[in-house]
């Protein structure tokens, strides 16, 4: 009986040591989250950073409250604890870390007026002392060049915001304002660099993109360009060690355009997982996970999230992503699942 059975093992092993597999890890306690920001502290750990969470706990649909909380996640010991929280309420914070400090330069506070409730771009900018516990103030994004949801790169101590968001509104049209400019912070002078011409803008306006830097380059695939609907399949590249070539656009693009997706580098892949705005869904959230070639500039599909999520960051680490929270319904519905991803 066995010596039949073993041609047929052969046969599927291979096959499923081939597969990517996900694996659950502890979820983020007290709120589920959603728009926040995660980045990866050396050596060990998974950070979140503001984001939204539910008013009521009936109802995961908005109105949502912004949170100011900034949670760590040990990768060692598989646990949660909480950190000073960011000196403000955001979400959608433009997040880094660069020699062991975390920066956070602006994002989208909460707003209202008589027109309504939205949220509009703060360009309060801070830097987190993981050592000591403290955040302390840092000179505030330009004023013009306020905004959240930026695709985010780091490369030679300086950090690369490109696009984003400057307003959200609940109200009539439900505008979303993209917007196209690149900053670029430096920090061990702690200030923010002019940038020549051409690279100052991307072809245009994106937000919710995927962002990796490989090599020197810069990166920016899909997003969307003022509102959800409108997704991109764009591939933008930046040579951040020369800036003057300014921003080229990729021949290869997206198999499924999308915003909201989450991104993480492994390797010469950019991986990218779900996002919003999937009109061939009721959840109107994507479950394609595709990665991105840098080398061969090809996409190929990697298959589905086993969550499919939208609205979270995503971080490679060690042939790892690691996804925490999002939402699993199109504006809407924040989860405290929190998988990692090993393609
Ligand atoms: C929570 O949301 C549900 C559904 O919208 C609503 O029926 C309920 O009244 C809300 N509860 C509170 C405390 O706001
Ligand atoms: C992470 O967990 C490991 C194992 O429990 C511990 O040795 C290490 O100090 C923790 N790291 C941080 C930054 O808390
Ligand atoms: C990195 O941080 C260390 C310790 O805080 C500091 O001494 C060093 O100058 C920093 N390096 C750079 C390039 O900023």
């Amino acid at each position: 009986m066995f010596p039949t059975l073993i041609p047929l093992l052969l046969f599927f092993i291979p096959i499923h040591a081939h597969n990517p597999a996900w694996h659950t890890l502890s979820p983020i306690p007290l709120f589920p989250r959603q728009e926040h920001s995660t980045l990866f502290l050396p050596p060990s750990i998974i950070a979140i950073l503001g984001g939204v969470i539910p008013t009521n706990s009936t109802s995961l649909i908005p109105p949502f409250a912004t949170t100011p909380l900034m949670q760590f996640y040990n990768l060692s010991s598989n646990t949660w604890t909480f950190r000073a929280p960011l000196p403000l309420p955001m979400n959608h914070a433009n997040a880094a870390v660069v020699n062991g400090t975390i920066y956070l330069l602006g994002g989208l506070i909460e707003h209202e007026d008589e027109q309504g409730r939205s949220w509009q771009a703060s360009p309060a900018s801070f830097a987190y002392c993981p050592v000591t516990n403290t955040w302390r103030a840092l000179p505030p994004l330009p004023a013009a060049e306020a905004r959240g949801s930026a695709a985010i790169g780091v490369h030679d101590g300086k950090i690369y915001l490109a696009g984003g968001m400057f307003d959200l509104e609940f109200y009539g049209a439900q505008v979303q304002n993209s917007m196209a400019v690149v900053s670029v912070f430096d920090t061990v002078t702690e200030s923010w660099e002019s940038v020549p011409a051409q690279a100052k803008f991307l072809p245009e306006p994106r937000d919710h993109a995927g962002a990796a830097v490989s090599a020197g380059k810069m990166y920016v695939v899909g997003g969307r360009d003022h509102g959800m609907p409108h997704v991109k399949d764009t591939v933008y590249v930046l040579d951040l060690s020369n800036l003057e070539t300014g921003w080229s656009t990729s021949k290869a693009r997206m198999l499924t355009p999308r915003g909201g997706v989450a991104a993480g580098l492994v390797g010469r892949k950019i991986y990218t997982f779900g996002g919003e705005g999937d009109m061939s869904r009721k959840s109107g959230v994507f479950e394609q996970v595709e990665a991105y070639d840098m080398e061969t500039d090809r996409w190929e599909s990697v298959g589905k999230m086993r969550m499919p999520r939208h609205g979270t960051y995503a971080v490679g680490v060690e042939g790892r992503v690691y996804i925490p929270g999002g939402g699993i319904l199109q504006g809407g519905w924040p989860v405290a699942h929190f998988d990692v991803f090993v393609p």
